[in-house]
């Protein structure tokens, strides 16, 4: 099979320098040989950890705040909860072990754009047809659709793309939108150019191209006075990510948990905005390894703002503080002091649930994670 190197170099070649989202489409997504569609696994032996790859606790927390979301809402059956960039599943298979009250009234949809992943989703999951997810009346006219009794979720869906239908309920994406393509730019003495990607001596290299005037105009709106050489990067699908959620949303809130900073902070940054793992460990050039390796930036919290302003911005440990994760420690600590010496299942999960706080509130790494919620009134 061609290499990902050789599609970039053929696509250089046909069409001149490609812009920097291109080269992230290609190295994440491309459906046979993309950092997500192979070698990107999740979890502990995987690439990169997240809160809900850390272990079971940030799901049972965030079962708690849906508990509270799903009152807020009038308690409504279905209660559709959207877990977007689901991954393997890991965080829907803890919020459902964590039982929260509103299980019975549940519909789940664990919407994931790599094959690969939502075929590992099955597992663990009561994975129902689509046709399961929606009442009715909001089901494209296929026919399928069947009427859903009351209390008789939970009902986990696995689909490619947020469904097409407005509804009301929640929104979850956990470090989801550093992962969507964006192009860089940079700012010179004459205004502001478009970091694009070529051929070089030694490979592919860095080009710097004149700046298209709707790149210019984001630029400039987020970021009008940076110094020459500062470098940004425009989260265009982001932006339309979240206008698309938005727009489905008829009631509920929208929440993104992801490392954030605001465009003036990153282009003060610098390069080192832009980063590449494997294997737990910082990676290389991302124009090397295409496919190999994960890229992702900060997200660029007042570029989404210009879509809608969000209603509050916290932190990833203020939110599991509000919603109960020192009382579900302390349960496990009294666990594994009451069961040490059996050493049980019991024990280790009681002392695994402080290791895991340990992490998601460290204010140094996923403690401190921008938790950005849109609340529709
Ligand atoms: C960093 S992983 C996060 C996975 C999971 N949310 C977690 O916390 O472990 C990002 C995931 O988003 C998926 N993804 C990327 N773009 C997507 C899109 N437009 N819609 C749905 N999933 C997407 C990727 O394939 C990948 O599985």
């Amino acid at each position: 099979m061609r290499s990902l190197a050789d599609e970039l170099s053929d696509l250089i070649d046909r069409f001149g320098p490609v812009p920097f989202d291109q080269v992230m489409e290609l190295a994440l997504y491309d459906p046979d040989r993309g950092f997500f569609t192979t070698t990107g696994a999740a979890g502990r032996r995987g690439d990169f950890l997240t809160s809900a790859e850390v272990g079971p606790l940030f799901g049972a927390v965030i079962a708690r705040a849906l508990d509270t979301w799903w009152r807020e809402l009038g308690s409504p059956d279905p209660f559709v909860v959207v877990d977007a960039g689901a991954g393997t599943g890991a965080l829907a298979r803890a919020v459902l072990a964590a039982k929260p009250q509103c299980v019975g009234a549940l519909t789940y949809l664990l919407v994931e754009r790599s094959a690969a992943r939502r075929g590992q989703q099955a597992r663990g999951l009561p994975i129902v047809p689509a046709a399961f997810a929606f009442p009715p009346t909001a089901v494209d006219g296929d026919g399928f659709a069947v009427t859903v009794d009351a209390g008789t979720g939970p009902r986990a869906v696995s689909m490619a793309e947020l469904p097409a239908a407005p509804f009301a309920g929640v929104v979850i994406a956990n470090e989801l939108l550093d992962n969507l393509p964006f192009r860089i730019v940079e700012r010179a003495r004459d205004g502001w150019k478009e970091v694009r990607v070529g051929h070089g001596a030694a490979g592919f290299t860095e080009i710097l191209t004149e700046c298209p005037p709707e790149l210019t105009a984001v630029a400039d709106a987020v970021a009008p006075q940076v110094i020459p050489g500062s470098r940004l990067p425009l989260q265009l699908a982001a932006a339309d990510w979240l206008a698309a959620a938005l727009e489905r949303l008829t009631a509920g809130r929208l929440v993104i948990v992801d490392y954030a900073a605001t465009s003036p902070e990153l282009a003060a940054r610098g390069r080192g905005w832009l980063r590449t793992y494997r294997a737990h460990e910082r990676g290389t050039d991302p124009l090397l390894d295409l496919g190999e390796q994960d890229i992702t930036a900060d997200l660029a919290v007042d570029q989404l703002a210009r879509v809608r302003p969000p209603t509050s911005r916290t932190t990833q440990a203020e939110l599991l503080r509000t919603f109960g994760i020192d009382e579900l420690v302390a349960e496990g600590r009294t666990t594994w002091h009451e069961r040490a010496a059996i050493g049980d299942l019991g024990a280790i999960r009681g002392r695994s649930r402080v290791r895991e706080a340990e992490a998601l509130l460290d204010p140094a790494g996923l403690g401190s994670f921008a938790v950005l919620q849109w609340v529709m009134r």
